[in-house]
């Protein structure tokens, strides 16, 4: 292994394990860990076909005390139990999921990188339907597997705020499945984030695509806001994706930090009022804001461009002090993994 822990981007390295369990005749396997990086579907599989297919994303550290733990995968769990059900897929057992997570964590122990470098191991369990389904019904025999990568931070520049624009096009995501992390919603917004990227612009900021008035998420972060009296504000909305992060930093702001949070509609026409923006999610972490632009018109956050707001560096600064075991975490959010 010669890994350059320190430079590490948001990219896929291959560890060692992977954990694989297959649905069958209405069952789960017991499931195993196996050295196989490739999967063999038949042609017309399901996911292949219909896109019948949903993921998750989780992370593990290595703590100040050289600990390993895992990040509230219990939340994971009951996520992507409700994908599952929102696109008839069966569900694999949540004690499972978190049971098999950490087995895989420690099958690949030594790619769970050292404390200090701002690397972690980011975990992608995920599921598909395997047979050949030809009419449009979902799958009766799906795989459920989870690999492991190390990874550094998700946007280039380290801490530098982000770019972001508002398409004028919707992400496209059907109404009411933006809040599952299934394959066809990422899909569905490759063309806005490849065509931000050519103009110049880290992420989209969507709105919803009812009445294009209300801020929704990103493509793979939500947003919070801080207002300038310091309320911690956040979009309410059932179609972006419930972020454990988001849950997490809003905790963290009314326990750890005193300050008032607020989840409810945010219209794009207030967004110039703010003081500091932010993207959060487990890839993202807490990766500031620092200009909006939407057709003509440019939004610069007071926080500016040099760096977090005051308040996103303490948000951030608690956060990832209780993920690498540096501030003492609420009961049952850091799963010892070894
Ligand atoms: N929104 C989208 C579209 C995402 O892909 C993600 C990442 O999983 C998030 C939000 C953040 O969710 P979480 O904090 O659970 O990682
Ligand atoms: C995550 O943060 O885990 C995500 O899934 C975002 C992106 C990598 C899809």
């Amino acid at each position: 292994m010669n890994i350059d822990w320190a430079n590490l981007g948001f990219t896929y390295i291959k560890t060692p394990y992977r954990y694989i369990s297959n649905y069958k005749d209405n069952k789960w396997d017991e499931g195993i860990l196996s050295e196989d990086d490739t999967v063999k579907i038949s042609e017309c599989a399901g996911v292949l076909q219909y896109a019948q297919t949903c993921f998750e994303g989780l992370k593990s550290y290595r703590t100040v005390n050289n600990e390993v733990v895992c990040f509230r995968p219990d939340l994971n769990a009951k996520r992507m139990a409700d994908s599952a059900k929102r696109l008839e897929m069966p569900i694999f057992p949540e004690n499972r999921f978190i049971q098999a997570v950490i087995e895989t964590i420690k099958a690949n122990i030594d790619y769970v990188p050292p404390y200090g470098y701002g690397a972690t191991l980011y975990i992608r369990p995920y599921m598909f339907g395997s047979n050949p389904v030809i009419g449009v019904k979902p799958a009766n025999e799906y795989q459920f597997r989870i690999f492991t990568t190390p990874v550094g931070p998700y946007f280039k520049g380290g801490v530098k705020p982000l770019t972001i624009r508002v398409p004028d096009f919707d992400r496209a995501a059907p109404r009411g499945t933006g809040h599952i992390k299934a394959g066809l919603n990422y899909a569905m917004s490759l063309h806005a984030i490849v065509d931000a990227h050519n103009k110049g612009f880290d992420e989209n900021m969507y709105l919803d695509p009812a009445t294009r008035t209300k801020v929704e998420e990103t493509g793979g972060a939500n947003f919070i806001f801080v207002t300038k009296d310091n309320t911690v504000v956040t979009p309410k909305s059932n179609s972006i994706l419930p972020s454990i992060t988001r849950r997490s930093l809003l905790y963290v702001a009314e326990n750890y930090l005193g300050l008032k949070t607020q989840e409810r509609e945010i219209l794009f026409d207030e967004v110039k009022e703010f003081q500091e923006c932010a993207l959060c999610g487990t890839a993202a972490v807490l990766s500031p804001v620092g200009k909006i632009v939407y057709n003509s018109e440019e939004i610069n956050l007071p926080s500016g461009m040099q760096g977090m707001g005051e308040i996103t560096k303490k948000l951030y600064d608690t956060l990832t002090g209780i993920q690498m075991g540096r501030i003492t975490p609420p009961d049952g959010w850091l799963w010892k993994v070894e």
